[in-house]
């Protein structure tokens, strides 16, 4: 049984830390009457509908509901477990975080044990390299000083199965904490020993600058040195694919992040902060990850990725572009730098110093650029079927990118390749937009399908179409329909849709003619003038909230009044309907 934390502990705790400046610290708050607002962090959307109320010590988004105290708000944000969420906030205001019923370890304790030896690991490992000539010959030949080897807390991992084991593992329990952080393996016959030998150690450090994973590298080439560089496990503490190695340098680096760039390999990272560079960070040994992407653009808003110019590095910025765009919200911004063949940032920087490689930063290729033009690489943009499959390949990516003036801009720019053109360049079937895109399904969208396949449904509804004046795509064409539909009651589909041959209107009631919609014709029936029913619903509200809003703004005039007063008490009628 894990030790318990009191509630009023708890309660305790909660009255002393302040909330707005545990939010602060990760979102930019503003001040908005004695409350605080932000762009909500938990779902993407254009204006603040977060608030941080320092009276109630609670945040709250209107738009998606996220609500809740200091503690939850670290365990949704940070991820953290609640026990880790109270260990952080009581240490903020030094408060010591007692636990109940003796028992075992708590989850807390557990990783806190987890952090104690991986600290003890990279103080051995660093140790170790003071007594390694050729491990500091190694450091020295890639032109690394003093200063950085310490920045960095760089060491070394002696030859031999258990140099670690035997400095640290000095009871069963320890051999075991060892081994849940990631620093012995076990064989086959079953005897744990040092995963890491004879290795220069590289400490990977979590946004509060503490070990929690290791990567290390072979000095020379021989036929057994194995892998060239070998990273920790996943453990409780490390998981690669939500880390980045020296971000947490950056951050020390700077009390506001310019911006930040990605690079391959530990010793590019650590080659540009020698050099001046101090905003790179790397990913360990995997593609970019939308947790990456959120990673970096949590800690700052301009994002430089830089990759080979071979066939494998464009791959790579590709993948890294498919986990960045579900994450440009507005404001963000993402570049890509190709860097000449043969080289990385550590050669680069090396032959053209801060000021170079900032030059190449500065030509770097904007997000929007490079998407195009990977996507027109595989097309002949000349034909029209090459224009297709281009807006094939985007549209599903586009769709990805939050809601705002980005996306906008993207999709315009798809039409601008793959519409406008084809208008100047073919003057047949030029695919205009219609009124209603028919790929969404909504409510409007069912009900002109529901009609379009079944022409006599019209029949079943009543006049007045309250409806008709709800500001909604495609509604002109709904009512249009209706109208159509019962002065021809026997019209078939193919009829009613010769009757469109030549309007925009016809592409869309084409898709809508083939949907399929299951059931049988007395649900459809019904599920048709359900649909008309709640259109009816919603044109009562925008009414509704159109009064109220001049109600708040100027004040309603008496026939307003009225009209507002029927309205609500109708509402009710005709929520019963
Ligand atoms: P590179 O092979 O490009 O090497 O690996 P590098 O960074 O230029 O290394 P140096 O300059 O030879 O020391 C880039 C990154 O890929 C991961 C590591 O994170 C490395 O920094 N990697 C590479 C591995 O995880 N395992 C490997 O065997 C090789
Ligand atoms: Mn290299």
């Amino acid at each position: 049984m894990p030790g318990r934390i009191p509630e009023k502990f708890i309660d305790d705790l909660l009255a002393r830390v302040d909330i707005v400046e545990v939010i602060e610290q990760r979102v930019p708050l503003k001040k908005a009457g004695r409350d605080w607002t932000a762009r909500c962090p938990f779902h993407d959307e254009r204006s603040p509908s977060f608030t941080v109320s320092p009276n109630k010590q609670f945040y709250h988004c209107f738009g998606c509901g996220a609500h809740g105290s200091a503690i939850k708000f670290l365990m949704e944000y940070d991820r953290m477990e609640f026990p880790d969420a109270v260990e952080e906030l009581a240490s903020r205001v030094g408060l010591k975080v007692p636990y109940e019923g003796g028992g075992k370890r708590t989850p807390a304790e557990d990783s806190a044990d987890l952090y104690t030896v991986l600290d003890a690991s990279a103080k051995f490992y660093q140790r170790e390299l003071l007594k390694s000539d050729k491990a500091r010959a190694y450091f020295d030949a890639r032109g690394l000083d003093v200063q950085t080897i310490e920045r960095f807390g760089l060491g070394y991992a002696p030859d031999g199965w258990d140099g670690l084991k035997n400095a640290l593992g000095t009871t069963p329990q320890r051999i075991a904490l060892l081994e849940k952080a990631g620093m012995l393996t076990r064989g086959e016959r079953g005897t744990p020993y040092d995963r890491f030998r004879d290795r220069v150690m590289f400490p990977i450090q979590d946004r509060r600058g503490r070990v929690i994973a290791f990567g290390g590298r072979i000095l020379e080439k021989t036929e057994d040195s194995g892998a060239k560089y070998l990273n920790s496990p996943e453990t409780p503490l490390f998981h690669k694919g939500q880390q980045l190695f020296a971000l947490w340098q950056v951050r020390q680096a700077h009390a506001k992040i310019p911006r930040l760039i990605v690079v391959e390999g530990y010793m590019d990272v650590i080659a540009l902060f020698q050099h001046g560079v101090t905003q790179a960070v790397a990913t360990l040994g995997t593609a970019t990850t939308r947790d990456h992407a959120e990673l970096l653009f949590r800690n700052c808003a301009d994002v430089y990725f830089c990759f080979d110019g071979d066939r494998a590095g464009r791959g790579a910025a590709w993948k890294a572009v498919e986990s960045v765009l579900p994450r440009m919200r507005d404001g963000r911004q993402a570049f890509f730098l190709f860097l000449p063949e043969g080289e990385d940032p550590d050669s680069l920087v090396r032959k053209e110093g801060q000021a170079g490689f900032e030059q190449r930063l500065k030509d770097a290729m904007p997000l929007s650029e490079f998407f195009f033009a990977h996507l027109r690489a595989d097309v002949n943009l000349a034909s029209l079927d090459g224009k297709a499959r281009l807006a094939e390949h985007a549209r599903p990516l586009l769709a990805q990118i939050p809601d705002g003036a980005f996306r906008d801009l993207m999709l315009g720019e798809l039409d601008r390749i793959t519409n406008v053109k084809l208008r100047v360049d073919t003057p047949v079937a030029a695919p205009r937009k219609s009124a209603m895109r028919p790929q969404e399904r909504t409510l409007v969208r069912s009900a002109v399908g529901l009609l379009v396949q079944n022409p006599a449904f019209a029949a079943a509804l009543q006049p007045p179409w309250l409806f008709a004046t709800l500001r909604q795509p495609g509604i002109d064409l709904l009512a249009e329909l209706i109208a159509l539909c019962r002065e021809r009651p026997a019209m078939s589909t193919a009829v009613l849709l010769e009757h469109y041959e030549g309007r925009d209107a016809v592409r869309a009631l084409r898709k809508l003619a083939t949907l399929d919609f299951p059931g049988e014709d007395d649900a459809l029936r019904a599920e048709f003038v359900d649909a008309i029913r709640q259109l009816d619903r919603q044109t009562h509200q925008q009414r509704i909230d159109e009064l109220l809003a001049k109600q708040s703004g100027g004040g309603l005039i008496e026939t307003e009044k009225n009209e507002l007063r029927e309205l609500l008490s109708a509402k009710n009628t005709l929520r019963t309907h």
